[in-house]
């Protein structure tokens, strides 16, 4: 097994943003309870008529550039997401198409929810490790505010849409790029956090749809925790697996769902905050685009610098959770 290299990243948030204060005007809620149950100020909504496939084309092209890569060059494309432009075909189809990506690439999507960048991370490493793929691009994005309810403001301040993107390669020497992933699912709680209607078991009705039972429905409290002990235990296993102390890791980039999830991570693995890169204040959950959207803003801000060891950490519907180690 040869291993993967991460050769450039991208990102694109819509241009909209809604801020708690706006919210507050269509539902029971208020900027003070957003922020201090959350750490989100604002997030970013699509345009009417921008699709995801829209989305991750932007973050794709940036990542693109950023690698030195042509679509020409791509032999495997996966888009991790659950809100694809439709139920058929596959949003990964779409992309090809926009970015004009090769016939004989490999095009799919992956739905593995908040978890699905650290999912197709492992997936695209595996198939470059195999020596039968060359050039990968694996993006993350999501259009939430397509399939939130507007009106439950249980969840509908949280999820926030954007698009990230890397572009893998096989690795020119060791030392340097994918270290290994740990990948894991609950799916005994795969009702913790769902969509009630709309799949092949349960087809939308006009009943349905008026009760808006097609949209994110979320047990937050039960979620909150599972989540929070996920996250350290795929953390801590990583960690051990590959020999490396919490301190040795110059750059976390968490699942952005909620500050708080984030300081508990900070605390159990006794890493300060500061070695955490948060950007949940400015665009909530963006689900599998969370960590690859940070990822971007994390290198472009230059809080990577090479040969720096970074920890990917997610958790999400599912249930799943995961996390990898990327040396730089
Ligand atoms: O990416 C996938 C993973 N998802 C997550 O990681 C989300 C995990 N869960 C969470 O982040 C948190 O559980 C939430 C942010 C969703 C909720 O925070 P919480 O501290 O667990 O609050 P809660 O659900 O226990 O609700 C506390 C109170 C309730 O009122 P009562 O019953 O105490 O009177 C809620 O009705 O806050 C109320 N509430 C709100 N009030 C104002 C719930 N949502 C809101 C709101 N504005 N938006």
């Amino acid at each position: 097994m040869s291993s993967t290299v991460i050769l450039g990243t991208g990102s694109y948030a819509p241009e909209r943003i809604l801020t708690n204060d706006d919210l507050a005007h269509t539902v029971e809620t208020s900027d003070e309870w957003i922020r201090t149950r959350t750490g989100i100020r604002e997030r970013r909504i699509a345009a009417p008529g921008e699709s995801t496939s829209d989305m991750a084309v932007h973050a794709a092209r940036r990542a693109l550039v950023d690698a030195g890569v042509n679509p020409a060059e791509i032999d495997l494309l996966i888009v991790a997401t659950i809100t694809p432009d439709l139920p058929m075909p596959a949003c990964a189809c779409l992309v090809q198409a926009k970015l004009g990506v090769p016939s004989t690439a490999a095009c799919f999507d992956l739905n593995a929810a908040c978890s699905g960048f650290v999912f197709a991370l492992d997936t695209a490493a595996a198939m470059i490790g195999s020596g039968r793929y060359r050039r990968a691009l694996i993006i993350g994005a999501e259009k939430l505010s397509a399939i939130v309810d507007w009106q439950d403001r249980t969840t509908c301040v949280l999820f926030g849409d954007g698009a990230g993107a890397a572009v893998l390669a096989p690795s020119p020497g060791a030392g340097r790029g994918f270290i290994g992933a740990q990948l894991g699912t609950l799916g005994e709680s795969a009702d913790l956090l769902f969509i009630p209607r709309g799949g092949s078991s349960a087809p939308s009705t006009a009943e349905s749809i008026a009760a808006r039972d097609h949209c994110i429905r979320m047990k937050g409290k039960e979620v909150f925790k599972l989540a929070v002990r996920a996250m350290d235990d795929a953390a801590r296993e990583i960690l051990e697996h590959h020999h490396v102390r919490p301190d040795q890791i110059a750059l976390v980039i968490p699942h952005q769902a909620n500050l708080r999830i984030i300081e508990a991570i900070s605390e159990y693995l006794e890493l300060p905050m500061d070695r955490f890169f948060v950007n949940v204040d400015r665009y909530g959950n963006t689900s599998a685009a969370s960590i690859p959207l940070a990822l971007d803003e994390a290198r472009r801000a230059g809080r990577i610098r090479p040969g720096d060891l970074t920890l990917l950490v997610s958790f999400g519907a599912g249930l799943t959770y995961g996390s990898a180690l990327v040396r730089w």
